[in-house]
Protein backbone atom coordinates (compact mmCIF):
# COMPACT_ATOMS: atom_id res chain seq x y z
CA UNK A 1 0.00 0.00 0.00
CA UNK A 2 2.79 2.58 0.98
CA UNK A 3 4.74 1.88 -2.26
CA UNK A 4 1.53 2.70 -4.43
CA UNK A 5 0.87 5.33 -2.23
CA UNK A 6 4.37 6.61 -2.52
CA UNK A 7 4.63 5.84 -6.25
CA UNK A 8 1.06 8.08 -6.70
CA UNK A 9 2.54 10.89 -4.08
CA UNK A 10 5.75 11.01 -6.56
CA UNK A 11 3.70 11.38 -9.76
CA UNK A 12 1.53 13.76 -8.29
CA UNK A 13 4.07 16.31 -6.99
CA UNK A 14 5.45 16.13 -10.23
CA UNK A 15 2.33 17.21 -12.46
CA UNK A 16 1.53 19.50 -9.81
CA UNK A 17 4.69 21.02 -10.10
CA UNK A 18 4.75 20.91 -13.58
CA UNK A 19 1.50 22.54 -14.03
CA UNK A 20 2.69 25.40 -11.51
CA UNK A 21 5.50 25.89 -13.28
CA UNK A 22 3.32 26.48 -16.98
CA UNK A 23 1.79 29.28 -15.04
CA UNK A 24 2.89 32.39 -16.27
CA UNK A 25 1.06 33.85 -13.38
CA UNK A 26 3.80 35.21 -10.45
CA UNK A 27 1.17 34.64 -7.56
CA UNK A 28 -0.03 31.64 -8.76
CA UNK A 29 3.25 30.00 -9.46
CA UNK A 30 4.23 30.96 -5.52
CA UNK A 31 2.55 28.12 -4.53
CA UNK A 32 4.95 25.65 -6.03
CA UNK A 33 6.51 23.60 -3.45
CA UNK A 34 9.83 23.87 -4.55
CA UNK A 35 9.50 27.82 -4.65
CA UNK A 36 8.04 28.10 -1.66
CA UNK A 37 11.07 25.98 -0.09
CA UNK A 38 13.62 27.85 -2.39
CA UNK A 39 12.37 31.03 -1.81
CA UNK A 40 12.63 31.29 1.81
CA UNK A 41 16.03 29.40 1.08
CA UNK A 42 17.60 32.34 -0.77
CA UNK A 43 15.44 35.45 0.69
CA UNK A 44 18.97 36.42 1.78
CA UNK A 45 20.63 36.66 -1.54
CA UNK A 46 20.35 40.15 -3.76
CA UNK A 47 21.74 39.01 -6.42
CA UNK A 48 19.47 39.13 -9.92
CA UNK A 49 20.44 36.99 -12.78
CA UNK A 50 19.23 38.03 -15.99
CA UNK A 51 16.64 35.56 -18.27
CA UNK A 52 18.61 35.28 -21.24
CA UNK A 53 22.11 34.13 -19.13
CA UNK A 54 19.56 31.63 -17.12
CA UNK A 55 18.05 30.14 -19.85
CA UNK A 56 21.56 29.45 -21.53
CA UNK A 57 22.54 27.80 -18.19
CA UNK A 58 19.13 25.68 -17.92
CA UNK A 59 20.22 24.57 -21.81
CA UNK A 60 23.61 24.10 -20.38
CA UNK A 61 22.60 21.77 -17.43
CA UNK A 62 19.48 19.75 -19.03
CA UNK A 63 22.42 18.75 -21.89
CA UNK A 64 25.12 17.49 -19.22
CA UNK A 65 22.28 15.94 -17.45
CA UNK A 66 21.29 13.83 -20.42
CA UNK A 67 24.03 13.38 -21.94
CA UNK A 68 25.43 11.79 -18.88
CA UNK A 69 22.57 9.95 -17.91
CA UNK A 70 22.47 8.23 -22.07
CA UNK A 71 26.05 7.82 -22.30
CA UNK A 72 27.51 7.35 -19.17
CA UNK A 73 24.73 5.12 -18.26
CA UNK A 74 26.48 2.35 -16.91
CA UNK A 75 28.93 4.48 -15.12
CA UNK A 76 28.84 7.01 -12.90
CA UNK A 77 29.67 10.40 -13.82
CA UNK A 78 33.40 11.36 -14.23
CA UNK A 79 32.88 14.96 -13.17
CA UNK A 80 31.35 14.51 -9.36
CA UNK A 81 32.67 12.49 -6.71
CA UNK A 82 29.50 10.27 -5.98
CA UNK A 83 31.04 8.23 -3.32
CA UNK A 84 30.96 10.76 -1.38
CA UNK A 85 27.98 12.08 -1.19
CA UNK A 86 26.81 8.50 -1.11
CA UNK A 87 29.23 8.60 2.15
CA UNK A 88 27.81 12.26 3.60
CA UNK A 89 24.32 11.47 3.02
CA UNK A 90 23.13 8.06 2.90
CA UNK A 91 25.50 6.10 5.18
CA UNK A 92 23.31 6.08 8.37
CA UNK A 93 20.35 4.77 6.36
CA UNK A 94 22.42 2.20 4.46
CA UNK A 95 24.08 0.66 7.23
CA UNK A 96 20.50 0.95 9.14
CA UNK A 97 19.49 -1.05 6.06
CA UNK A 98 22.29 -3.38 5.99
CA UNK A 99 22.41 -4.53 9.45
CA UNK A 100 18.21 -5.47 9.13
CA UNK A 101 18.00 -7.16 5.96
CA UNK A 102 21.93 -8.93 6.75
CA UNK A 103 22.02 -9.23 10.94
CA UNK A 104 20.18 -12.77 10.75
CA UNK A 105 22.71 -13.98 8.66
CA UNK A 106 25.86 -11.60 9.18
CA UNK A 107 27.66 -13.77 12.34
CA UNK A 108 28.52 -16.70 10.96
CA UNK A 109 30.17 -15.04 8.08
CA UNK A 110 31.99 -11.92 10.03
CA UNK A 111 34.01 -13.26 12.49
CA UNK A 112 38.20 -12.75 12.13
CA UNK A 113 38.14 -15.92 10.05
CA UNK A 114 36.00 -15.27 7.38
CA UNK A 115 37.54 -13.77 4.67
CA UNK A 116 35.31 -11.42 2.69
CA UNK A 117 35.63 -9.28 -0.60
CA UNK A 118 33.09 -6.49 -1.33
CA UNK A 119 32.65 -6.49 -5.05
CA UNK A 120 31.85 -3.26 -6.51
CA UNK A 121 32.59 -1.87 -2.64
CA UNK A 122 32.15 2.00 -3.52
CA UNK A 123 32.56 4.31 -0.41
CA UNK A 124 33.03 1.31 1.40
CA UNK A 125 30.30 1.45 3.99
CA UNK A 126 29.47 -2.22 4.63
CA UNK A 127 33.69 -2.59 5.60
CA UNK A 128 32.56 -1.94 9.08
CA UNK A 129 30.63 -5.32 9.19
CA UNK A 130 33.39 -7.37 8.68
CA UNK A 131 36.74 -7.55 10.34
CA UNK A 132 38.61 -9.50 7.57
CA UNK A 133 37.47 -7.32 4.51
CA UNK A 134 38.69 -6.39 1.27
CA UNK A 135 36.74 -3.96 -0.91
CA UNK A 136 37.50 -3.76 -4.78
CA UNK A 137 35.34 -1.12 -7.30
CA UNK A 138 35.67 0.41 -10.98
CA UNK A 139 35.72 3.53 -9.36
CA UNK A 140 39.12 5.31 -8.79
CA UNK A 141 37.20 8.15 -6.79
CA UNK A 142 35.37 5.17 -4.79
CA UNK A 143 38.50 3.80 -4.05
CA UNK A 144 40.09 6.70 -2.65
CA UNK A 145 36.89 7.79 -0.84
CA UNK A 146 36.24 4.57 1.13
CA UNK A 147 40.37 4.62 2.07
CA UNK A 148 39.83 8.19 3.24
CA UNK A 149 37.13 7.19 5.20
CA UNK A 150 37.73 3.62 6.58
CA UNK A 151 41.84 3.19 7.14
CA UNK A 152 41.89 -0.08 8.96
CA UNK A 153 39.91 -1.90 5.60
CA UNK A 154 42.09 -2.22 2.54
CA UNK A 155 40.27 -1.12 -1.18
CA UNK A 156 41.36 -1.12 -4.30
CA UNK A 157 40.72 -0.18 -7.73
CA UNK A 158 39.79 -3.09 -10.27
CA UNK A 159 39.03 -2.42 -14.11
CA UNK A 160 35.83 -3.52 -16.21
CA UNK A 161 35.48 -7.31 -16.68
CA UNK A 162 34.02 -7.65 -19.53
CA UNK A 163 35.59 -10.69 -21.72
CA UNK A 164 36.89 -14.08 -20.23
CA UNK A 165 40.15 -13.15 -20.02
CA UNK A 166 40.05 -10.71 -16.99
CA UNK A 167 40.13 -11.43 -13.84
CA UNK A 168 40.36 -10.30 -9.61
CA UNK A 169 43.27 -9.73 -8.78
CA UNK A 170 43.46 -12.18 -5.88
CA UNK A 171 44.61 -15.74 -5.94
CA UNK A 172 42.40 -18.91 -6.43
CA UNK A 173 40.64 -19.75 -3.59
CA UNK A 174 41.70 -16.50 -1.10
CA UNK A 175 38.23 -15.80 -0.10
CA UNK A 176 35.13 -17.23 2.64
CA UNK A 177 32.61 -14.93 1.12
CA UNK A 178 32.36 -12.21 -1.66
CA UNK A 179 29.60 -9.64 -1.05
CA UNK A 180 27.40 -8.31 -4.13
CA UNK A 181 26.03 -5.43 -2.21
CA UNK A 182 23.70 -3.35 -4.81
CA UNK A 183 26.46 -3.72 -7.02
CA UNK A 184 24.89 -6.29 -9.81
CA UNK A 185 21.92 -3.90 -10.71
CA UNK A 186 24.83 -1.41 -12.80
CA UNK A 187 26.04 -5.09 -14.27
CA UNK A 188 24.11 -6.37 -17.52
CA UNK A 189 24.33 -10.41 -17.63
CA UNK A 190 27.52 -10.76 -20.10
CA UNK A 191 29.45 -9.23 -18.08
CA UNK A 192 28.20 -10.26 -14.74
CA UNK A 193 28.78 -14.07 -16.25
CA UNK A 194 32.54 -13.22 -16.55
CA UNK A 195 32.38 -11.68 -13.09
CA UNK A 196 30.88 -14.60 -11.94
CA UNK A 197 33.61 -16.86 -13.26
CA UNK A 198 36.19 -15.15 -11.40
CA UNK A 199 34.18 -14.54 -8.12
CA UNK A 200 34.45 -18.36 -8.32
CA UNK A 201 37.57 -18.97 -8.97
CA UNK A 202 38.72 -16.44 -5.90
CA UNK A 203 36.01 -18.00 -3.50
CA UNK A 204 37.26 -21.18 -1.51
CA UNK A 205 35.51 -24.42 -1.96
CA UNK A 206 33.56 -24.08 0.52
CA UNK A 207 32.44 -20.26 -0.16
CA UNK A 208 29.61 -18.47 -0.37
CA UNK A 209 28.07 -15.81 -2.50
CA UNK A 210 25.89 -13.04 -0.36
CA UNK A 211 23.90 -10.92 -2.92
CA UNK A 212 21.70 -7.83 -1.82
CA UNK A 213 20.29 -5.93 -4.68
CA UNK A 214 17.05 -3.85 -5.09
CA UNK A 215 14.25 -6.33 -6.03
CA UNK A 216 12.26 -4.88 -9.60
CA UNK A 217 9.21 -7.07 -8.92
CA UNK A 218 7.58 -5.41 -5.81
CA UNK A 219 7.56 -2.10 -6.60
CA UNK A 220 7.55 0.30 -9.20
CA UNK A 221 9.36 2.79 -7.02
CA UNK A 222 11.92 0.49 -6.22
CA UNK A 223 13.16 0.46 -10.11
CA UNK A 224 12.58 4.28 -10.70
CA UNK A 225 14.65 5.62 -7.95
CA UNK A 226 17.51 3.12 -8.67
CA UNK A 227 17.25 4.34 -12.56
CA UNK A 228 17.04 7.77 -11.88
CA UNK A 229 19.21 8.89 -9.16
CA UNK A 230 21.59 5.40 -9.17
CA UNK A 231 22.33 4.79 -13.05
CA UNK A 232 21.04 1.53 -12.46
CA UNK A 233 19.68 -0.17 -15.58
CA UNK A 234 20.00 -3.47 -14.85
CA UNK A 235 17.34 -4.30 -12.10
CA UNK A 236 16.48 -7.33 -11.69
CA UNK A 237 13.55 -9.22 -10.21
CA UNK A 238 13.93 -13.00 -7.88
CA UNK A 239 14.01 -14.91 -10.88
CA UNK A 240 16.69 -13.25 -13.05
CA UNK A 241 18.82 -12.91 -9.73
CA UNK A 242 18.43 -16.63 -9.23
CA UNK A 243 19.30 -17.79 -13.17
CA UNK A 244 21.82 -14.86 -12.52
CA UNK A 245 24.11 -16.52 -9.58
CA UNK A 246 23.09 -20.36 -10.75
CA UNK A 247 23.56 -21.46 -7.00
CA UNK A 248 22.49 -23.61 -3.93
CA UNK A 249 20.38 -21.53 -2.14
CA UNK A 250 21.50 -21.48 1.67
CA UNK A 251 19.45 -18.23 2.17
CA UNK A 252 16.41 -16.24 0.71
CA UNK A 253 14.65 -13.17 2.03
CA UNK A 254 12.39 -10.41 0.49
CA UNK A 255 12.19 -7.19 2.16
CA UNK A 256 9.87 -4.54 1.60
CA UNK A 257 10.89 -1.12 2.23
CA UNK A 258 9.44 2.08 1.75
CA UNK A 259 11.97 3.57 -0.48
CA UNK A 260 12.96 0.17 -2.05
CA UNK A 261 12.48 -3.25 -2.16
CA UNK A 262 15.43 -5.43 -1.62
CA UNK A 263 16.23 -9.66 -2.19
CA UNK A 264 18.57 -11.11 -0.65
CA UNK A 265 20.41 -14.93 -1.30
CA UNK A 266 23.16 -16.65 0.03
CA UNK A 267 24.54 -19.44 -1.95
CA UNK A 268 27.29 -21.74 -2.66
CA UNK A 269 28.53 -23.96 -5.71
CA UNK A 270 27.72 -21.06 -8.25
CA UNK A 271 28.15 -22.16 -11.75
CA UNK A 272 27.93 -19.27 -13.54
CA UNK A 273 25.16 -20.22 -16.84
CA UNK A 274 26.33 -19.99 -19.98
CA UNK A 275 22.87 -19.95 -21.50
CA UNK A 276 21.75 -17.19 -19.70
CA UNK A 277 20.25 -14.29 -22.05
CA UNK A 278 21.42 -10.68 -22.17
CA UNK A 279 19.08 -8.35 -19.68
CA UNK A 280 17.47 -5.83 -21.78
CA UNK A 281 18.25 -2.32 -20.95
CA UNK A 282 14.18 -1.59 -20.97
CA UNK A 283 14.73 0.97 -23.72
CA UNK A 284 11.47 3.11 -23.80
CA UNK A 285 10.92 2.73 -19.93
CA UNK A 286 14.52 3.59 -19.24
CA UNK A 287 14.40 6.81 -21.68
CA UNK A 288 11.51 8.02 -19.94
CA UNK A 289 12.79 7.89 -16.94
CA UNK A 290 16.28 9.96 -17.81
CA UNK A 291 13.66 12.44 -19.53
CA UNK A 292 11.94 13.06 -16.03
CA UNK A 293 14.84 13.00 -14.00
CA UNK A 294 16.54 15.85 -16.44
CA UNK A 295 13.69 17.96 -16.64
CA UNK A 296 13.39 17.42 -12.37
CA UNK A 297 16.63 18.39 -11.78
CA UNK A 298 15.92 21.69 -14.46
CA UNK A 299 12.82 22.28 -12.77
CA UNK A 300 14.73 22.71 -9.51
CA UNK A 301 17.50 25.11 -10.89
CA UNK A 302 15.26 27.33 -12.44
CA UNK A 303 13.20 27.56 -9.63
CA UNK A 304 15.78 28.75 -7.53
CA UNK A 305 16.04 31.32 -10.40
CA UNK A 306 12.91 32.38 -10.30
CA UNK A 307 13.10 32.36 -6.40
CA UNK A 308 15.73 34.99 -6.64
CA UNK A 309 14.10 36.80 -9.28
CA UNK A 310 10.45 37.34 -8.10
CA UNK A 311 12.00 38.83 -4.87
C1 LIG B 1 25.34 1.68 -5.47
S1 LIG B 1 27.06 1.47 -5.30
C2 LIG B 1 27.11 0.35 -3.96
C3 LIG B 1 28.40 0.42 -3.22
C4 LIG B 1 28.52 -0.53 -2.04
N1 LIG B 1 28.41 -1.90 -2.45
C5 LIG B 1 27.53 -0.18 -0.97
O1 LIG B 1 26.57 -0.92 -0.81
O2 LIG B 1 27.68 0.85 -0.31
C6 LIG B 1 27.51 0.44 -6.70
C7 LIG B 1 29.01 0.31 -6.90
O3 LIG B 1 29.25 -0.69 -7.89
C8 LIG B 1 30.37 -0.28 -8.65
N2 LIG B 1 30.36 -0.97 -9.93
C9 LIG B 1 29.51 -0.76 -10.96
N3 LIG B 1 29.80 -1.58 -11.98
C10 LIG B 1 30.86 -2.34 -11.58
C11 LIG B 1 31.63 -3.36 -12.20
N4 LIG B 1 31.36 -3.78 -13.45
N5 LIG B 1 32.66 -3.91 -11.51
C12 LIG B 1 32.91 -3.49 -10.23
N6 LIG B 1 32.23 -2.52 -9.59
C13 LIG B 1 31.21 -1.94 -10.27
C14 LIG B 1 30.21 1.22 -8.78
O4 LIG B 1 31.43 1.87 -9.08
C15 LIG B 1 29.65 1.58 -7.40
O5 LIG B 1 30.65 1.99 -6.53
Amino acid sequence: MYQHLSTTTFTHFIFYELRTWNNQNPQKRRFSMFQVLTTSFVKWNKNKIPHMYNTMLTIILFTILFVNRILLNENYSPFINSGFFYLLFCKDVEQGLFRKHMSPILSPHSGMSSKVLDFGSGPGIMSVFFENYVGVDTDQTRVETATAAFPDKYFSKIDYITSQNQSIPFENGTFDVVLLNDCVHHINNKHMHYILQEIRRVLKPTGRIMLREPNRETSLFTWTITELFENGNYVRNIVEYKDLLNCDIEYEMQHDEYIRDYYVIIGKNCMPNPTISDTPIRATRHFINVLVYTILMCMLYNTCIVALLMK
